[in-house]
């Protein structure tokens, strides 16, 4: 028998994926301490006695907070029962998954060893930035929302860009629904500054003219990757809309965002905020039936 544990950060998305899955859904209360510290209560521990417990819980921003809280839930739930499944629909720390400059610690890694502590039976998350930030996680299944963002834009006629190299296999899947074509942008990251460029003058930017354009990405952060693509591409093409799994939306992104240029955010409900329109709990719920 199983039962679902409601991370706070993923109340709203557990709650729809235990109705879905017809299972019930049980709640934890988090008090923090004047220096910062977080106790975590489950309400009803007394119900995962030696069941297969389902904790749902992302670890989006503030990611440290969100970590320990899942650390923290892991733990007591290990006191009731061995048998866990961790849904972890945002996966942090997935973005440092080698040492870009020397002396970096490949912190993907030391997470998946921190989780695997617990034991779990399988981690199942969605969307993880890299096939290499996979390859460290132990158990873990990786679910695609890109079918269910490109739901969302059906019948639309548009051009999909990947606004860098990384993403175009994701573009590539996302556009494959739409049957659009897909362009990379020229962009690449100062991984000392963080600054991102644009080649302006790249002849792939031709393509876009008088076109709508969805950019997809993974995820986004402060936006700056998406104000950059949009900042060089929104005199030629007719629209710009962007969509992507996480939506971060750090310090105002939400709005900035929109007046680069861009009309719509369209984002999964991994994180659960104003971008969140695709609901990904048939896909969970898929999941943890297997
Ligand atoms: C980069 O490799 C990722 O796929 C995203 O493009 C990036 O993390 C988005 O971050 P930001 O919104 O801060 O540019």
């Amino acid at each position: 028998m199983s039962i679902i544990v409601a991370g706070p950060p993923s109340k709203m998305l557990a709650y729809s994926t235990a109705k879905l899955s017809s299972l019930e859904c049980i709640d934890v209360t988090t008090k923090r301490f004047p220096d910062g510290e977080i106790k975590i209560t489950i309400d009803d521990a007394s119900k995962l006695e030696d069941k297969h417990v389902i904790i749902i819980h992302s670890t989006n921003p503030p990611v440290n907070d969100n970590l320990i809280q899942l650390l923290l839930i892991l733990g007591k739930v290990r006191e009731h029962t061995s048998k866990i499944t961790i849904v972890i629909p945002y996966l942090s720390y997935a973005r440092q998954d080698r040492e870009f400059l020397k002396g970096e610690s490949v912190s993907v890694n030391h997470i998946s060893n921190i989780l695997d502590a617990f034991l779990p039976r399988r981690i199942i998350t969605i969307d993880i930035h890299s096939q290499l930030a996979l390859s460290y996680l132990r158990r873990c299944v990786n679910l695609t929302a890109v079918p269910l963002l490109a739901e969302w834009f059906k019948g639309k006629d548009a051009i999909v860009v990947s606004p860098d190299i990384g993403g175009r296999e994701r573009a590539e899947l996302f556009a494959s629904f739409l049957k659009s074509k897909v362009i990379v942008l020229p962009k690449y990251r100062d991984r000392v500054t963080g600054e991102v460029k644009i080649d302006e003058d790249s002849s792939i930017l031709n393509e876009v003219e008088g076109r709508e354009v969805i950019i997809v990405d993974d995820m986004i952060s402060t936006g700056a990757s998406i104000i950059k693509a949009s900042s060089v591409i929104k005199n030629r093409c007719k629209e710009i809309y962007t969509t992507c799994t996480h939506a971060l939306l750090l310090n105002n992104a939400y709005e900035k965002i929109i007046d680069a240029g861009v009309r719509d955010i369209i984002a999964t409900n991994t994180i659960e905020n104003i971008a969140s329109k695709v609901d990904v709990s048939p896909l969970i719920s898929n999941a943890i039936k297997e």
